[in-house]
């Protein structure tokens, strides 16, 4: 039994190619809006004040030009993969026809931190927001049912007194519905959320523009100095600072890669798999790097610090009271679409796995009517589910985003082993200056990866060693690469 056996480039793509059950009905543009529905959402809304007013100040625009380079370089290697090989599994699918069996498994393993733990992390997220959204029409809902039972502080597990999240557990259970029903009506509801959250997005930049325009003198004492001199201690403030920041803020731009567990349903995956990659890391990065200079430029960083930084920056500047209402609807679609391409990630990746006999052949079922993959859609739910209602926020954030990180450090990898080992495969499209890119995208996401807090790294640990004990118990003697 061999733990490094490949599963051929031919054989994957005869089965992108077959009769796998699900419905192929995505365009270029609902690929483009799936990724920016995943990108877009707490990490804009939220974690990019906190950065700044914690790690990099203004120059928090900088850690989103230098996270978004490293998004960029995984993303194009991504974009070579996901057209080339169009299955659900996404980097879990890669690393099986590059790396073997066993670092695939690893790499699915893996992959459950990014999906399965972001949905109730942004549903947390969601909650909070949703919570303070009624209390403007003065709807006060119980604390006890709208707060996780524990929170983690120093640590450690504390009880809190409140019973569950409700709002996270009710967010999670109905666009779970949504994705059992049809890969075609998330996909229409996903649209209607980006579009609400972009224009809302925009309307804030234009919003700063005019604002700062109209205040000379503003943005530059706000923006002096662009670096703030760091205090004396590694990752506050100065260059230690701005990369933390984007360490952080890594987290704002998960979701790209989402697009390529929708392989199997796009209409045509080869032309359309780097499109809607590439294109919607596009569209986020610009948003980003704009809100995050308006930001810094309207409130001094000091300022932001706080659970509505967008919001908050807007009161202060004197908005009109209409425009923080629509921040604060967008960032309810916002974290909905994210929750929701999450949701729909998740299933594809756990389908893809039992397809290949590493988890249960239920797994793999595919609803006769929606053309979904229900089993899946339903574990994932009523996990996230469970997850969200009762875990807090500030244990699964950083989980997410090592995790993720963890995966793109593969997929670029993978990237130079596929090029050597097969030259001649078809590639509809090519990373360009391999092996340089791949390898500045694995470095510039390690570096990422070791910014990371030492309790990160060692929840990731765990995590994988419960991983092998699942692939050493069951998954490996149930491969049907191994059984060939
Ligand atoms: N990028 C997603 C967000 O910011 C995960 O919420």
């Amino acid at each position: 039994m061999n733990l490094f056996k490949t599963k051929s480039v031919e054989a994957l793509q005869a089965e992108a190619a077959g009769e796998h059950g699900l419905r192929r009905s995505l365009t270029s543009l609902n690929l483009v809006s799936l990724g920016v529905g995943a990108i877009i959402g707490a990490g804009i809304f939220v974690l990019t004040g906190q950065a700044a007013a914690q790690y990099a100040g203004p120059a928090i625009a900088i850690s989103f030009v230098i996270s978004g380079l490293g998004c960029l370089f995984a993303g194009l290697c991504y974009a070579e993969f996901a057209a080339m090989i169009p299955i659900s599994g996404s980097a879990y699918t890669y690393a099986y026809a590059t790396m073997g069996e066993f670092l695939a498994w690893i790499i699915g393993w893996d992959l459950i931190l990014e999906y399965l733990f972001c949905a109730p992390t942004v549903a947390v997220g969601w909650s909070g927001h949703f919570v303070a959204f009624l209390k403007e029409f003065g709807i006060v809902l119980p604390p006890a049912l709208t707060n996780s039972p524990f929170d983690y502080v120093h640590g450690q597990l504390v009880s809190t007194g409140a019973i569950v999240n409700l709002p996270a557990v009710a967010i999670i259970l109905l666009l779970s519905a949504l994705l059992y029903i049809g890969i075609k009506e998330s996909a229409t509801f996903n649209n209607l959320m980006v579009i609400t959250k972009v224009s809302v997005l925009l309307a804030v930049i234009g919003f700063g523009v005019w604002y700062l325009f109209a205040h000379p003198g503003l943005a530059s004492k706000n923006w002096t100095p662009f670096i703030p001199e760091n205090t004396g201690t590694f990752g506050q403030f100065g260059w230690s600072g701005i990369f933390k920041g984007a360490a952080v803020i890594f987290f704002a731009y998960i979701g790209f890669d989402a697009v390529s567990t929708s392989a199997q349903e796009a209409k045509n995956p080869q032309k359309h798999m780097p499109i809607g990659i590439l294109g919607s890391l596009a569209v986020c990065t610009v948003i980003f790097i704009s809100l995050s200079l308006v930001l810094t430029g309207m409130t001094n960083y000091t300022q932001l610090n706080n659970a509505a930084p967008v919001v908050n920056a807007l009161q202060a500047a004197g908005a009109p009271v209409a425009l923080r209402f629509v921040v604060e609807i967008a960032a309810l679609a916002g974290l909905s679409s994210v929750i929701l391409v999450m949701l729909m990630g998740q299933p594809r990746i756990f389908f893809s796995m039992a397809n290949d006999g590493l988890l249960p052949p239920v797994f793999a079922k595919v609803h006769p009517r929606f053309k979904t993959p229900y089993v899946t859609t339903v574990v994932t739910g009523i996990l996230a589910a469970i997850i969200g209602g009762i875990l807090p926020l500030s244990l699964l954030g950083e989980l997410v985003s090592i995790g993720t990180l963890f995966a793109f450090v593969i997929v670029c990898i993978g990237i130079i082993i596929l090029r050597r080992k097969r030259p001649d495969a078809p590639r509809p499209f090519r990373t360009p200056l391999v092996p340089l890119i791949p390898i500045l995208g694995a470095v510039t996401c390690l570096a990422q990866m070791v910014a990371l807090p030492f309790d990160t790294w060692l929840r990731l640990v765990i995590w994988m060693a419960l991983g092998f004990a699942i692939y050493f118990l069951y998954s490996r003697h149930h491969s049907k690469l191994n059984a060939k």
